[in-house]
């Protein structure tokens, strides 16, 4: 009997090695014939570990388990899916599962993550070896096409960034990575990197192919270890069975591969910032221009994309770009994986296309707070991203939408706060944050945050209360306006809407807009 165990981050930490020993001891002391795989979530977090067995009706789950429930489960026949009171039924049909659209996240949880054979058997390589049929310029079109927008969380067009680099002279063209998911909150490359790696290395070596480029890194956050893991192993691996190397698949064209780790900055995120590291240098914004498309890494015409970027394009070459397109609304087309954290009951990885609402996100799939009170505040977009307040909450989740009420999508992290939150110790908290992680290149952010969390603190203390506010929203627009970089050029994104949706909590009486 095959179980699966999932062996993702988020489920170690809840237990899932142990669980997995368990099982094996148990399963031998009773002589019970068993197979343990190691599999990616299935980004349930709230019933990790969730163990799934097969039967012959598909998968059926258990959840939340921890060690000290194995012998009831095996008691009560975990082994042919029977009844348990952790029982979920079968996979698929869990309603937060069955109501996503799984597109870049379709094999996670499914396959075993280092498995080539699993990968290969769910349309594993598909897209590369459509893209060897193609020449860089068709390609590139192909991801034009597909509408496909950048995934960190700017949203630019991937198809024009990799024309860029595709047009760009250079002796030598690197494709780079940017799994440095630094945004609290967000976990969705983590994920994708732990749970199937072989779909990034895919994506990569596509955009390779596409632009010219024969080397690539995978510039990974020192915190993510068991990802940095597992993309070493897959890489390896992918390299041995030739689909990445001096001749990918046999073609004559090469393309490889190396992890880069960080060492903790935020913002080495910072695309600039991220080329510097890489390059052994302390980790500082660039100014821009030159792009990085242009003059990136070394110097050289560099594609940088994310992780949930490069994961998107092997199912556009292998289904066609209107296949992907079909998705979404507007110019948001394609999924996005949503990432629900905070006080949230139902926390975990939500895959849909564009255009569903954050209402729906929350209580459809979150299931409203952990706490049970009230949810009072949403940031959508990371530690940068705006808090976007219950009327905001019918609004379609597309770039645009957002954009024109002042949020920002961004990575598609949403942190939930409850009635118990006080939105101007959280307006604090982004100055303070932006003044530990600014890299200190311009005034703006260097100086401005820092007397941006003394202005906070004097408004909190009453101390000119309205003079005070108004120097804020002035330091916001330097801010705003003169920061070299998204680090203090968005830190006023939350301090603002803070301020503009709950004025109360900065001892404010009516709402004050600018
Ligand atoms: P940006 O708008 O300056 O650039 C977006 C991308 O498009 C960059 O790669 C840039 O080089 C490229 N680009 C722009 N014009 C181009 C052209 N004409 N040709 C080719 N390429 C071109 O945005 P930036 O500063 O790179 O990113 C800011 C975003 O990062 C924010 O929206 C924020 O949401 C997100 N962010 C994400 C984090 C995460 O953990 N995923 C952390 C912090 C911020
Ligand atoms: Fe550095 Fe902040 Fe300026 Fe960005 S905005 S370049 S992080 S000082």
């Amino acid at each position: 009997v095959r179980v699966y165990v999932p062996r993702d981050s988020a489920a170690l930490a809840v237990g899932a090695d142990e669980v997995a020993a368990a099982l094996q001891a148990e399963c031998a002391r009773n002589g019970l014939a068993v197979e343990i795989v190691r599999n990616g979530s299935r980004g349930l977090f709230w019933l990790e570990t969730m163990v799934e067995v097969e039967t012959p009706a598909g998968r059926v789950a258990y959840g939340p388990v921890i060690a000290e429930d194995v012998p009831s489960l095996l008691d009560a026949g975990l082994l042919h899916g029977r009844a348990h009171p952790l029982c979920q039924g079968l996979t698929e049909q869990i309603p937060f599962l069955a109501k996503q659209e799984r597109l870049n996240f379709r094999r996670m949880g499914v396959t075993d993550p280092l498995s080539l054979a699993d990968y290969e058997a769910m349309e594993g390589w598909a897209g590369l070896r459509a893209a060897l049929a193609l020449d860089g310029a068709a390609i590139v079109q192909q991801v034009l096409d597909s509408g496909l927008r950048g995934r960190g969380g700017a949203a630019f067009p991937t198809g024009i960034k990799w024309k860029t680099v595709l047009a760009a002279e250079g002796p030598q063209k690197y494709v780079v990575c940017n799994a440095d998911e630094g945004d609290s909150g967000s976990y969705a490359d983590r994920m994708a990197m732990e749970g199937d790696p072989f779909m990034l290395i895919e994506g990569m070596a596509i955009a390779g192919l596409a632009v010219g480029a024969t080397r690539g890194y995978v510039y990974i956050r020192s915190e993510y270890p068991h990802a940095i893991a597992v993309m070493n192993e897959a890489i390896a691996r992918a390299t041995k069975a030739g689909f990445l190397g001096e001749s990918v698949c046999g073609s004559g064209r090469a393309f490889t591969l190396q992890v880069r780790k960080g060492a903790g900055s935020y913002v080495c995120g910072e695309e600039t910032a991220m080329l510097e590291s890489i390059e052994g240098k302390r980790g500082v914004v660039r100014a821009k221009p030159p792009l990085p498309a242009i003059e990136g890494l070394f110097g050289l015409p560099t594609v940088i994309n994310n992780v949930l970027s490069f994961a998107a394009v092997p199912l556009v070459l292998s289904r066609g770009a209107a296949f992907y397109r079909d998705f979404g609304v507007g110019r948001s087309r394609g999924t996005l994986p949503f990432q629900l954290a905070g006080n949230i009951l139902r926390g975990g990885l939500v895959e849909k296309a564009f255009g569903l609402s954050l209402r729906e996100l929350l209580f459809d799939f979150g299931g409203g707070s952990a706490s049970g009170r009230p949810i009072k505040a949403v940031q959508v977009g990371g530690p940068l991203g705006s808090y976007v307040p219950e009327s905001q909450w019918d609004l379609p989740l597309d770039y645009e939408a957002y954009a024109a009420v002042g949020a920002v999508l961004g990575h598609g992290g949403v942190v939930v706060h409850d009635d118990t939150a006080d939105m101007a110790k959280l307006a604090r908290y982004a100055m303070e944050f932006c003044a530990i992680e600014s890299c200190g290149k311009c005034t703006p952010c260097r100086i401005g945050s820092t007397r941006g969390v003394e202005v906070i603190d004097r408004i909190r203390n009453n101390q000119n209360r309205e003079q005070q506010v108004a120097l804020l929203r002035d330091l916001c627009d330097t801010m705003t306006h003169g920061s070299l970089c998204a680090m203090g050029g968005m830190t006023p994104f939350p301090v603002l809407s803070a301020l503009d949706h709950y004025p109360q909590d900065f001892g404010l009486a009516a709402p004050a807009r600018t």
